[in-house]
């Protein structure tokens, strides 16, 4: 047998080496190799198993089929498709201070009036996590117990003992196991506790909800690294200091990813917004120069959305670029492309964009009424307050179509818009509001 080679693990990325050194050259963080070389087990060769039993899928019994299980909670209900299936593994992905724990804990109240819930409260302590559910003000049931241990040895045998219908972990990166070396929230550790719970959720048949937290710069041991594992993974998203957050399905094994929904958070949690393009237009001022709505798609909803730009000149200085919940490269597209193909002149000029909401728009139909905020602000003038713009904006100038445009159509006649301006549309259904179609940004501005 091959002599097995002693290796240097990283705590931080679990890269090996087979020298010790003071920095890891994967991840570049110092001091995270251990002084002990880890020792490989021998490879031994694999045994030959029996073969396994085939059936066909028409003989399978199809009352045994997922089901949903309603959670009395409507946004879970609606994100979920139905509800929670049980056994399944569902990650709850955000960044710090979305409000993943309070989502979770409204969870736990709702569903603890008819099942057995176990919080695992593995980041705060249970006294914090009792005064969250105090303020939520859901009233506290004898069916919602909690468990103040991070190993998830202890917590696998208390699922078998206690089978709660639902286990609340909050966070995974909290969890450690003694099968893998490294410290709680390393890849190792995060992977191996969030697959030995997966493993115990099916195999005990209680639901699992795991908190994944995210870093702003794209985390190294975060939920990216459990998407494959787990059965749903929901993301909660949002400006830490707005009200408004978005939920939405990424992958959804038992249903579809088509549903958002946009939420507003306050002390007493998270609920749905009814109407979702009221909200976000509330409180424009009129007549103001250098703002614009757009249409956003999030999943098949559409958003109205108010895009503001502040143009000033930036004198002798280089001139300075900000975008606040809008991508700056895709902003400094568009302001070369008003440069060169609309005659809008914005070279020497501070230019800053702001998605008015707090939200993070990433649909290129925004493009338009983004282009037309920049123009109003730099001819200072207001644009007329019932016209609404969507539409990408090419490098030519040209404009091109996106998806769905009736349905954005119908959401600005129904918000009360009477002009929308937007490229050519192909068989457009006939609406209620007047509809100009443009073949260059040049034409939709003028
Ligand atoms: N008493 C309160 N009243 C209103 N809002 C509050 C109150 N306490 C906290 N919040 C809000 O809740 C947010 C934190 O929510 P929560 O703890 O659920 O987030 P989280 O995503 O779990 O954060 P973390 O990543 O730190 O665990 C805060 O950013 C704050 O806006
Ligand atoms: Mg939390």
């Amino acid at each position: 047998m091959a002599k097995q080679i002693p290796v240097y693990v990283c705590s931080k990325c679990d890269a090996q080496s087979p020298k010790w050194s003071g920095r890891c050259s994967v991840c570049d963080a110092w001091g995270s190799i251990s002084k002990d070389p880890v020792i490989p087990g021998p490879e031994e060769p694999a045994a030959k198993s029996a073969p396994g039993d085939i059936k066909t899928f028409a003989g399978l019994d199809q009352t045994q089929q997922a089901l949903h299980e309603p959670t009395g909670f409507d946004l879970m209900d609606l994100i979920l498709g139905g509800g929670l299936v049980k056994g399944s593994v569902v990650l709850l992905a955000g960044e710090p201070g979305m409000g993943k724990s309070t989502l979770l804990s409204q969870l736990a109240l709702l569903m603890s009036r008819q099942k057995k819930i176990l919080y695992i409260t593995g980041e705060e302590s249970p006294y914090q996590v009792q005064l969250r559910l105090s303020r939520l003000n859901l009233g506290l049931t004898e069916n919602l117990f909690f468990l103040n241990d991070t190993r998830a040895e202890v917590i696998i045998s208390t699922l078998e003992k206690e089978t709660p219908q639902l286990t609340i972990i909050d966070s995974i990166q909290s969890i450690s196991t003694d099968n893998v070396p490294g410290e709680a929230g390393s890849l190792s550790q995060v992977k191996a506790g969030a697959a030995l719970l997966t493993q115990a959720a099916k195999k005990f048949n209680t639901t699992l909800v795991m908190v994944g937290q995210v870093t702003k710069d794209g985390d190294i041991a975060g939920p990216r690294a459990l998407e494959h594992l787990v059965d749903t993974v929901l993301s909660l998203e949002g400006e830490r200091m707005h009200r408004f957050r978005i939920l939405r399905a990424i992958k959804n094994r038992f249903g579809s990813t088509d549903q958002t929904v946009l939420l507003d958070m306050d002390d007493k949690g998270l609920r749905i917004v009814s109407d979702p393009s009221e909200a976000l237009l509330e409180g424009r001022a009129a007549n103001t120069c250098g703002s614009a709505i757009g249409c956003l798609l999030e999943g098949r909803r559409p958003l109205l959305v108010e895009l503001q730009a502040l143009v000033t000149s930036a004198g002798y200085s280089s001139p300075v670029r900000r975008a606040t919940g809008l991508d700056s490269s895709r902003l400094n597209m568009l302001l070369a492309v008003l440069t060169r193909h609309a005659g809008v002149m914005v070279y020497d000029k501070d230019v800053f964009a702001n998605a008015a909401g707090g939200l993070e728009v990433k649909d290129p139909a925004a493009d338009l009424a983004l282009a037309a905020a920049i123009a109003s602000a730099v001819n200072k003038k207001p644009l007329e307050p019932k016209t609404a713009y969507f539409g990408e904006v090419g490098l030519t100038g040209e404009l091109r179509p996106v998806a769905l445009p009736d349905l954005r159509i119908k959401e600005f006649k129904r918000m009360g818009f009477t002009k929308v301006i937007c490229p050519k549309i192909k068989n457009i259904k006939a609406q209620d509001i007047q509809v100009i179609q443009c073949e260059t940004i040049k034409q939709a501005l003028n």
